[in-house]
């Protein structure tokens, strides 16, 4: 028995599955047989294909196949073959019917496979798109909070930054006042950095459409940092994949994303350690993306709060706003792509950022 199914319809690597095996003078006879029968809409015997052949020299052998059709359509072939006087063997009109019979319940099967494989792709697409629907929603109930509170809250702020600066005039700047008068205009001056870094996130940003080659983007991104004292015992291992092609996206919003991970990575490792960024090209749900991990030596993070990472405004530090890696989110996911994260408690964390190879920005 030998079962062909067409390759455009499950996208299958190999189309032919064959049970048992059949003189190898007359295998040759059964791809000829299934096209034959692929064309012609049904089924066909060994001797309607050859009369002449068959007569001279494999009068002995019965070979049928039957198409598999669906939706006039045809999904593939079932074919039986063996030699006529084989013991148990049926006889010919009753294995043909045999056939007919089983290849109709293959394409109703085949059929629901397909319909299912179908229903599995929609299904994800419904996933991705009510997730991106969640977090809009999450960003838009934000961003109305975020500017009525923002307003409420800036004025005030204001207020206090410019009083407190006039009293920092009048103080002895050697009393212990103007110490506290310091400390109120850098904390208010804090506060007005997280306001705007709020108003920005909420804000719905445009997207430059940018020429970008990643790996120089993340070069100007490592040389920001390299000056900086405080970054001298980090060490970067670069792993550039030299054939990456150019990628549309906003090469601004993208250095942010890379600054955030970055600057993440170097507060686990509190200043010390080794990241290693690594580009490539590879395809997810059958589409081509550039990545960017980012791996860092800082211990991982705690399987008990990986799921809140992403949430605006959550975070483990004192001075963290949690918004560095919603913010990167949100301009990943703008530019068509996603952010995967590898967790390795003890060791480290990976930060995977993929990028659509495609032209198109959402
Ligand atoms: N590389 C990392 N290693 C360990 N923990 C991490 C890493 N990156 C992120 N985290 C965890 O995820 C939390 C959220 O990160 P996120 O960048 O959003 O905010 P933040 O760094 O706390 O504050 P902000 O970035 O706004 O200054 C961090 O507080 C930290 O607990
Ligand atoms: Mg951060």
């Amino acid at each position: 028995v030998s079962i062909r199914i067409e390759k455009s319809v499950l996208a299958l690597e190999t189309e032919r599955f064959t049970y048992g095996t059949m003189d190898p003078a007359v295998e040759r006879y059964i791809a000829p047989l299934e096209e034959k029968c692929v064309h012609l809409k049904k089924s066909i015997s060994l001797e309607d294909y050859a009369e002449k052949v068959v007569e001279d020299k494999f009068s002995g052998f019965f070979m049928y196949v039957s198409p598999i059709i669906s939706k006039n359509r045809i999904l593939g072939t079932l074919l039986m073959g063996g030699e006529k006087s084989q013991p148990g063997m049926a006889n010919e009109e009753d294995a043909a019917y045999l056939i007919d019979t089983i290849a109709r319940y293959l394409s109703t099967g085949l059929e629901t496979t397909l319909l299912n494989i179908r229903l599995r792709d929609v299904l994800r697409e419904l996933g991705d798109a009510q997730k991106r629907l969640v977090e809009q929603e999450k960003f838009r109930s934000l961003g109305e909070m975020t500017a009525s509170i923002a307003h409420e809250i800036k004025n005030p702020l204001a207020i206090i930054g410019g009083f407190t600066k006039r009293l920092a005039n009048k103080a002895n700047k050697d009393g212990v006042e103007w110490r506290y008068i310091d400390i109120i205009v850098k904390e208010v001056s804090r506060l007005e950095t997280i306001l705007n870094e709020l108003l920005n996130y909420v804000k719905d940003v445009p997207i430059a459409n940018d020429m970008c080659m990643i790996n120089e983007c993340i070069d100007e991104v490592i040389y920001l940092f390299a000056p900086d004292a405080a970054w001298e015992n980090i060490h970067f291992v670069r792993e550039y994949d030299t054939t990456l092609p150019p990628t549309r996206c906003d090469v601004q919003q993208i250095k942010q994303v890379f600054i955030n991970i970055l600057m993440n990575s170097f507060e686990a490792m509190a200043g010390k350690g080794t990241i290693t960024i690594k580009t490539g090209q590879t395809y997810y749900r059958e589409k081509p993306y550039v990545t960017i991990s980012i791996t860092d030596t800082g211990g991982g993070i705690e399987p008990a709060i990986i799921d809140n990472i992403f949430n605006p405004f959550f975070t483990t530090k004192e001075r963290g706003t949690g918004l560095g890696l919603a913010i990167s989110n949100k301009i990943v996911m703008n530019h068509g792509g996603h952010i995967e994260v590898n967790n390795n408690v003890g060791k480290g964390v990976t930060f995977v950022v993929y990028l659509p190879i495609k032209n198109n920005i959402m």
